[in-house]
């Protein structure tokens, strides 16, 4: 077992620098995807009749294909989405797996509907006159599905396009959907690539021989090459397709392996899906916004609750921190070198043995205390510990974990009766089925055991969860377990469902169980905080997730902002990419640019590979420490914009990082540039200083509008809609503009931890005037405890338009979507005002009035009080 293990780590410390292509497969060493890829498109599937049932919310048509006959379903949903779900009806047909617990269970029900069948159409509109922006046309003969949003069709579903096995072992689903108006498709969340998809269906893409589909299978990628469609550890089936006119998308409820080819060709875009098995469900998403179709994906599949405040700040990991002293030192470094910090992190090696839910030596001692005292320490100089818990158990007969689980609790071999044994980091593991609710029960109630806690679950606060595509030490099924094992759905009792049918979303289940199991052990009393490798669409709601093992280089430092601002428009707004990489010795430029663009992710850790050279900020030289010191610090400036984004995210489910063409559509191919809400944007160097010195900056809009450029104080005004030049970047720039018209709320002063502001909260605010002639601006600020669901269960929070004219000064009131808010022990105090304006009639510059209100006209605020009064709150700024 040692020499097997010796060879998985070998693996990881393999420096070749490419993904395993022996390992993972290409499109035509599988067989979904060779038998369909080159299908020709002449299914002829024949209209039977449809009917209505009885309270008008769902039409079923009868299909027929070959003497076979099918049932497609189609439920009109509010807020513009549609449902198809396409089911084998005939006589002995066996039943497709329906995936479970990934939609949000309050998915908004189907509204009832009106139909007219008139002249080889069948249309299905809402039966309520004032929804009636979205319906279903349907053409009978050939059969063609037309999805439209007033009155012009966004999405079409040839059925020629349409294959359904019905072969008794091959379950392959295959079809495709055009997008009418659609200038770029996005989607297909997780791969390192262009944010911008890229027809796959040709022999080259960007100068180089790829036609490989994108596949959708999770999977250990480690080492995975930047710019390729091989697959990585999460799946979101989703595409949207945008325009400068409209913007609609797709989401395929299915949890098998997926292979799709993307093609712009004959003027449309669209995409193939191949899919080894599971159901055909379909949501189609009408927007016509991209702000529409996200918040109708995330209606489908949930929004992320709010974080915990500290998870917002920056998070110090390792492979590995070895011992209680060494993570006692690494933090001591730290505030030393006055480096914000928030967490550190354990990896692996802090259990005895990788089983998790035990502790080492070296962090018990001898006399057991160990744990309990770094808890302390810690807790008392307000940091808090991740440590991290994979999903596989080591198979030992003296370890309680694995015996309580064993012959109930695991996945079985094909049989449906055998434990599958696997190898991961402890040599054999058993992997637990967390389809099964017991699993799930099983496993989460560990989180509770005193032994893991050591009394101190406040500070041992959040849980890394790892390896979960699940991660399997075999070559032959790709480093993950054989497609035939088994799950029960069924509480131990029937081991039904296939792994096949599920593997997508095992990493997704993961999570489920750990979210479960941390909301009882802090008896519902604290926002859980999980990271997660593995994820589906919908894990937003369980668990933060990051890109995996990137390496300390350009092209994935660049993929990484494509990564995370696909993640967040497919609803996984907590994404993050190690800093400055998992893989190699970057030098030191490489790593103070990795932290200027890390913070602009919403989640922010460093990381490092074991054999990294140790890398923490305070080892570098002192100008280097300086630059990673003001990036930091800087990401800690705004803390209070991220958490109001997250709030807006709760509601909405708006993205918190965004792409240009979010708010600005037709803004396409500028994933160097990202919008931090609707009001910042930055666009830090991806270049290396012997490539370029100068970088292109665009600011989104249209003349008059302008951007503030606030990184250098340089009182500079940028016209949108320009291109600009920046003359020279030096170590130091890294550029960030504010919205001409904006309020920006900032931390504007150096803290150690997010423990520091909790207790009496400042802000700064930054006034940006709209223009020369008009001095208005408006922005929002959210605020609550930081930690507890009082947020949500007992509406105690504070969320507040800010607003600025001339002739009211600024002014805080409710924001009126959030009437029933309890602002009372909310205090939220105004330290200074920033007051940019753009001068009068000039082109390019501004200036900016620091007005310092501490003691004097803004003075200890107590806006709540004001507001909970009723009174009108006006402050006359005094310039
Ligand atoms: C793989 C993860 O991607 C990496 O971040 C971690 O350090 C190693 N597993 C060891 O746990």
């Amino acid at each position: 077992m040692l020499i097997r293990l010796y060879i998985i780590l070998g693996v990881y410390a393999a420096s070749s620098y490419a993904a395993n292509h022996t390992v993972f497969k290409t499109c035509t060493q599988v067989g979904v995807c060779n038998r369909l890829r080159d299908m020709p498109s002449t299914a002829q599937w024949t209209y039977i009749k449809h009917n209505v049932n009885g309270d008008n919310t769902l039409v079923t048509v009868k299909l027929e294909i070959q003497k076979k006959t099918y049932s497609l379903f189609i439920g009109l949903l509010e807020n513009h989405k549609v449902r198809l779900q396409l089911k084998d009806t005939s006589r002995g047909a066996k039943k497709r797996h329906e995936i479970k617990d990934v939609l949000y269970p309050d998915i908004p029900k189907s509204i009832r509907i009106t139909t007219e069948d008139d002249d080889g159409f069948l249309t299905i509109v809402p039966n309520d006159a004032t929804m009636r922006n979205h319906s279903v046309l349907i053409h009978k003969s050939p059969l063609v599905l037309n999805f439209t949003y007033n009155d012009k069709t966004l999405v079409v579903l040839n059925s020629s396009s349409l294959n359904m096995s019905y072969d008794k072992t091959i379950r392959d689903i295959g079809f495709t959907v055009k997008f009418e108006d659609a200038q770029k498709l996005y989607g297909l969340h997780h791969h390192a690539y262009n944010l911008e998809l890229p027809d796959t269906t040709l022999k080259t893409v960007n100068g180089s021989h790829w036609n490989e589909p994108f596949r959708l299978w999770n999977s250990d990628a480690r080492d995975f090459e930047a710019d390729s469609p091989m697959a990585l550890y999460g799946s979101v089936p989703a595409i949207y397709g945008h325009s400068k006119k409209s913007t609609a998308g797709i989401f395929l409820h299915n949890a098998a392996e997926q292979w799709v080819d993307i093609s712009y060709s004959h003027g449309s875009a669209s995409a193939r899906f191949m899919v080894d098995s599971g159901s055909f469900d379909l949501f189609v998403m009408l927007g016509p916004k991209p702000e529409d179709v996200v918040k109708q994906f995330t209606d489908l599949t949930g929004r992320a609750h709010m974080p915990q405040l500290w998870t917002l700040g920056y998070h110090q990991s390792r492979w590995s921190y070895y011992t209680k002293e060494e993570v006692l030192e690494v933090v001591k470094n730290m505030t030393q070198n006055d480096f914000p910090l928030d967490a550190i992190w354990l990896d692996i090696d802090y259990t005895d043995d990788k089983k998790y839910f035990t502790w080492s030596k070296n962090f018990t001692g001898e006399d057991g205390n160990g744990v309990r005292q770094m808890l302390k320490i810690l807790g008392d100089d307000g940091r808090k510990l991740v440590a991290i818990v994979d999903p596989h158990i080591k198979v030992d007969e003296n370890y309680g974990v694995y015996e309580e689980g064993k012959n109930k609790h695991f996945v079985k071999v094909k049989d449906g009766r055998t434990d599958f044994v696997g190898k991961c980091w402890p040599g054999n593991s058993s992997y637990v089925d967390f389809l099964n609710s017991a699993a799930r029960t099983y496993y989460g109630n560990h989180y509770s055991d005193n032994s893991f806690n050591h009394g101190h679950p406040e500070v041992l606060a959040g849980i890394w969860n790892d390896m979960n595509e699940p991660s399997v030490d075999d070559d032959q099924h790709e480093w993950t377990m054989p497609s035939d094992n088994r799950h029960s759905s069924k509480g131990n009792r029937k081991f039904d469902v296939e792994h096949r049918d599920i593997h997508n979303m095992y990493g997704f289940l993961h999570t489920m169980a750990t979210h479960e199991g941390l909301i009882n052990r802090d008896k519902n009393g604290t926002r859980p905080f999980i990271l997660t490798r593995s994820h589906f669409a919908g894990s937003q709601r369980f668990a933060a997730m990051w890109t995996g093992d990137n390496r300390a280089d350009w092209p994935h430092l660049k993929n990484s902002y494509s990564e995370c601002m696909l993640s967040n428009l497919m609803g996984h707004v907590f994404c993050g990419a190690d800093v400055p990489g998992f893989f190699g010795d970057p030098d030191p430029e490489f790593s103070y640019r990795a932290y200027q663009a890390g913070i602009w992710l919403p989640f922010f850790r460093g990381h490092a590979h074991k054999d990294a050279k140790p890398r923490e900020p305070y080892r570098y030289e002192p100008e280097v420490q300086e630059i990673i010191r003001n990036a930091i610090r800087m990401r800690y400036k705004y803390i209070p914009t991220w958490y109001t984004l997250f709030y807006e995210h709760t509601l909405t489910g708006a993205p918190v990082i965004r792409p240009l063409f979010y708010h600005y559509p037709g803004t396409v191919n500028r994933n160097d540039h990202i919008m931090l809400g609707r009001d910042i944007l930055a666009r830090p160097v991806f270049e290396p200083s012997n490539e370029t010195k100068t970088i292109e900056v665009h600011l989104p809009g249209n003349p008059p509008d302008f951007w503030y450029r606030v990184d250098d104080k340089s009182s500079k005004i940028i016209i949108a809609g320009t291109t600009e030049i920046i003359p020279y970047v030096d170590a130091n720039t890294s550029p960030v503009f504010y919205r001409a018209g904006s309020i920006v709320v900032l931390w504007d002063y150096d803290v150690s931890s997010t423990a520091e502001t909790v207790r009496s909260p400042r802000i700064t605010l930054y006034v940006n005037c709209k223009d020369d002639k008009n001095h208005t601006a408006s922005g929002r600020l959210y605020h609550d405890d930081g930690f507890s669901f009082d947020y949500e269960n007992k509406n105690k929070h504070l969320y507040v338009d800010i607003t600025f004219t001339e002739e009211t000064g600024l002014k805080f009131e409710e924001v009126p979507e959030d009437p029933d808010q309890d602002s009372e022990d909310m205090k939220i105090y105004v330290d200074k005002v920033i007051y940019n304006e753009r001068n009068s009639g000039s082109t390019y510059k501004s200036t900016r009035h620091e007005i310092d209100v501490d003691g004097n006209l803004f003075s200890n605020i107590d806006i709540v009080q004001a507001i909970r009064n009723d009174k009108e709150l006006v402050y006359k700024l005094t310039r």
